[in-house]
């Protein structure tokens, strides 16, 4: 079923096709192990010619002087260009990334539609006029930072660049994304777009390079003037820190552990697809997943047994063979974070833990781990601390309304949370109370592209999505005009 794919792929710097200065990387298909093709790795020779052609083109004009609309109708194309191409593109990522092929297209359609949402707004960024007597004009205006630096993580390398570099773009930033050397491949697809839709050359630069080198080297670039990050706390501080001594504004997104809280009377049944997406989408790689469940003691049971009964339910394999939407999941990333997992859900069962569901890897090649459930968590362990980043779900159980809270709040994360009741005012309450970006009632994921996400605390600051990241990405100039004397 899988097509050959090309052996070698290069990056995209100044509207060129380029090999790496630090040679090549070696990207392999995690549902088998196997080597799929080599990927050109960027030095930091590569980065500084990659910022110095987005400079090139902000300083020329020829990006943010065009007017909003036209910049708009081509960052529309780009999403249509994804979609044009989802039969390539999918296979692609789900043989470099591991996620089931029906998953890789709801991520192509995830991409394409933040292009379709960013370029409809590039014509929406008014300034104002601000009244000053009647001797002065004054008026604002929203200009682009310039360059626009992107770290991309690999669990969702198209979603994330698409979040970044579609906002960036209609405001007339010029973009450098540093794809994810595990799941660089499918990043080409927005060098072949901005080719194909007429962008500039410099406007999209794609680099694929480690993270101590090629990340660090654009995180610290003296003509990056904006950055965006998505992965760990420790590379978000060291991006942060590089930000810091060359002045530029970031926005990071940096994980989290986000908790359902579960009344006694939600509704279970229906639950059980907000445990199906929360948590073993993705294979639980999701910055945003439902990592920890807490429930009303009066119907821990019930939940357990639900949970538990899905994660046996999913059939586990090469994402490949997984082309429709059902009870599957496809591989990790990597056997690296596979054992990471495993070795994480180990140490809870030595501390206490039990396990309800899988918690061990599949006895095969790949990156495989059994939709996990792990239930007599207490709040304090680690796997009830720690992202896991992995189809590993995490039941506690409260009593009172206050101890749910305190529970959910009880991590260094928050980015987003959940409550489930039918209850308003305790929906509510919750609402009002979890510190976290974004809050699901009665729906894990409710909400789009149109709604603003970021963390509160350790999962970083900044949105991205909505309106309100469009503001990531302009700075505002204010003119003040004296008028000349009386007619
Ligand atoms: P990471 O944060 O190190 O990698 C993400 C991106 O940052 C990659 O493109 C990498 O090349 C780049 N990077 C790494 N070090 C850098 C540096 N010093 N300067 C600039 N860029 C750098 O994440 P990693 O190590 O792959 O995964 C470890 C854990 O991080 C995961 O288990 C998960 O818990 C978390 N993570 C969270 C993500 C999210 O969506 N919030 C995404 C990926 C990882
Ligand atoms: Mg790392």
């Amino acid at each position: 079923m899988a097509s050959p794919l090309a052996p070698y792929w290069q990056n995209h710097v100044a509207g060129a096709w380029i090999d790496g200065g630090a040679g090549r990387i070696v990207v392999s298909d995690p549902a088998n192990g196997e080597p799929l093709a080599e990927q050109a790795l960027a030095d930091a020779a590569d980065v500084d010619h990659a910022v110095m052609a987005a400079r090139a083109l902000h300083l020329s004009g020829a990006w943010f002087g065009l007017r909003p609309v036209e910049r708009g109708r081509m960052v529309r194309a780009i999403g249509q260009y994804l979609l044009d191409h989802a039969e390539e593109i999918a296979p692609l990522l789900t043989r470099e990334q591991g996620k089931p092929l029906w998953e890789a297209h709801v991520e192509v359609a995830g991409a394409a539609r933040y292009f379709e949402y960013y370029g409809n707004q590039a014509e929406t960024l008014e300034g104002r006029s601000i009244p000053l007597g009647a001797d002065y004009i004054d008026f604002t205006a929203y200009e682009p930072y310039g360059v626009s630096a992107q770290i991309i993580p690999w669990n969702y390398p198209l979603e994330m660049t698409a979040r970044s570099l579609s906002a960036a773009l209609a405001t007339g930033n010029a973009c450098v994304v540093k794809s994810p050397e595990l799941t660089p491949l499918s990043s080409a697809w927005f060098g072949r777009a901005a080719e194909a839709v007429g962008l500039p050359a410099g406007a999209v630069n794609v680099v694929c390079g480690t993270g101590p080198e090629a990340g660090a080297a654009l995180a610290a670039h003296p003509h990056v003037n904006q950055i965006v990050f998505t992965g760990s706390v420790p590379t978000g501080i060291s991006i942060a820190t590089a930000a810091a001594r060359t002045i530029v504004p970031c926005v990071l997104e940096l994980g989290g552990k986000s908790a359902a809280i579960v009344h006694d009377d939600a509704d279970l049944e229906a639950f059980e697809s907000d445990l199906r997406w929360g948590i073993f989408f993705n294979a639980g790689q999701v910055c945003s997943a439902m990592s920890r469940v807490i429930v009303h003691e009066s119907r821990k049971a019930e939940l357990v047994e639900r949970a538990a009964a899905l994660a046996r339910s999913l059939s586990v394999g090469p994402g490949i063979e997984r082309p429709e939407f059902g009870a599957n999941m496809g591989a990790m990333v990597s056997e690296a974070q596979r054992d990471r997992a495993e070795a994480m859900v180990a140490e809870a069962v030595a501390a206490g833990a039990r396990l309800a569901a899988g918690g061990h890897k599949l006895n095969r090649p790949g990156a495989f781990l059994e939709p996990t459930v792990l239930t007599g968590v207490s709040p304090d362990m680690r796997i009830a601390q720690d992202e896991v980043f992995a189809p590993v779900l995490s039941v506690l159980s409260f009593r009172t309304e206050a101890e749910a809270i305190e529970i959910a709040n009880g991590t260094p994360y928050g980015l987003v949370g959940g409550v489930f009741t039918r209850d308003i005012d305790r929906a509510m309450r919750a609402a009002r109370a979890m510190r976290a970006g974004q809050v699901f009632v009665n729906e894990w994921y409710a909400g789009g592209v149109e709604t603003p996400f970021g963390g509160y605390g350790k999962s970083g600051y900044g949105r991205e999505k909505g309106r309100e990241a469009l503001w990531n990405y302009v700075q505002t100039k204010n003119v003040a005009i004296r008028l000349g004397g009386t007619a």
